[in-house]
């Protein structure tokens, strides 16, 4: 169960009720979406997927489920090993009745192009849009026979240019996944309108100096106590879980 505590109490309590409270504001708008632990990581062991719960989880769905196009990083591919986009009927018959394709599309930004073309991702249709730089996009490796590989820009990729053109194929309503590179970019570029943060109740400490006898980080479950607002800030209160 989900508790929308602004702008106004709800309880959503279906996959389609959080769909709906995820459609965007316009049919151009670029949202963001990330998930942080309460001491600010990102990752854990390199992947995003351990500070993410159910309710995370559920949300990443219904923004996927709501957007045009899902916008991600190459070192996020990489780490993520991202695949096609899957979704059960239920949404695609929801998305065809919004006038949205059954499936959003699939795009990375690679300033280097240096992308594995035998990368699971690249056996979506329809095909994966790659925006990379001019030299990325001459590179020969086979990307071009598994991806539509679009040069948007000499020395670096232009992130204007690569939101105009998703526009320009009806793919206005953007999901950014990542990565925090990819991030920063954008939001220099004024780009970004809307951002989405999960705070996972997870204390990730330091890899190393909190890691158990394989190496692995051990990150600390907590549970919340309160949540409080004043002047858009989020008051969180939080205790460590008994026996973590
Ligand atoms: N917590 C979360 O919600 C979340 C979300 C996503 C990712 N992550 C984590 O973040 C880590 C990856 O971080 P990252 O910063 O490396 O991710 P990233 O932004 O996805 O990837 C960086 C790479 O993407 C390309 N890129 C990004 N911005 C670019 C720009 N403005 N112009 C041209 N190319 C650009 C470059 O690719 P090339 O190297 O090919 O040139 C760059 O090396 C992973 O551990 C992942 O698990 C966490």
């Amino acid at each position: 169960m989900i508790r929308q505590l602004l702008p106004a109490p709800v309880t959503i309590s279906t996959s389609q009720a959080l769909e709906e409270a995820y459609l965007h504001a316009a049919e151009e708008h670029l949202r963001t979406n990330f998930v942080s632990s309460i001491d600010g990581a990102v990752e854990i062991d390199g992947v995003s997927g351990p500070l993410g719960g159910q309710a995370d989880r559920a949300a990443f769905s219904a923004m996927r489920a709501v957007c045009d196009v899902i916008l991600v990083g190459a070192g996020t591919m990489r780490a993520e090993n991202y695949g096609p986009v899957k979704m059960g009927e239920d949404r695609m018959a929801r998305r065809a009745s919004r006038g949205q394709a059954p499936l959003p599309r699939l795009a990375i930004v690679s300033k280097s192009g240096a992308l594995d073309a035998d990368a699971p991702l690249f056996a979506s249709q329809p095909p994966v849009i790659v925006y990379t730089t001019s030299t990325g996009a001459s590179r020969r490796d086979g990307l071009a026979d598994v991806a539509e590989v679009v040069s948007a820009g000499d020395g670096e990729v232009g992130l204007k240019t690569v939101v105009s053109d998703l526009r320009s194929r009806g793919l206005g309503r953007i999901l950014c996944e990542g990565g925090p590179s990819l991030f920063r970019a954008l939001t220099r570029e004024g780009l970004v309108d809307e951002i989405c943060l999960t705070i996972s109740p997870i204390l990730a400490v330091d890899g190393r100096a909190n890691s158990d006898s394989s190496g692995a980080s051990v990150p600390v479950p907590l549970q919340l106590q309160a949540v409080l607002e004043g002047d858009g800030a989020l008051l969180l209160r939080y205790r460590p879980l008994a026996g973590s």
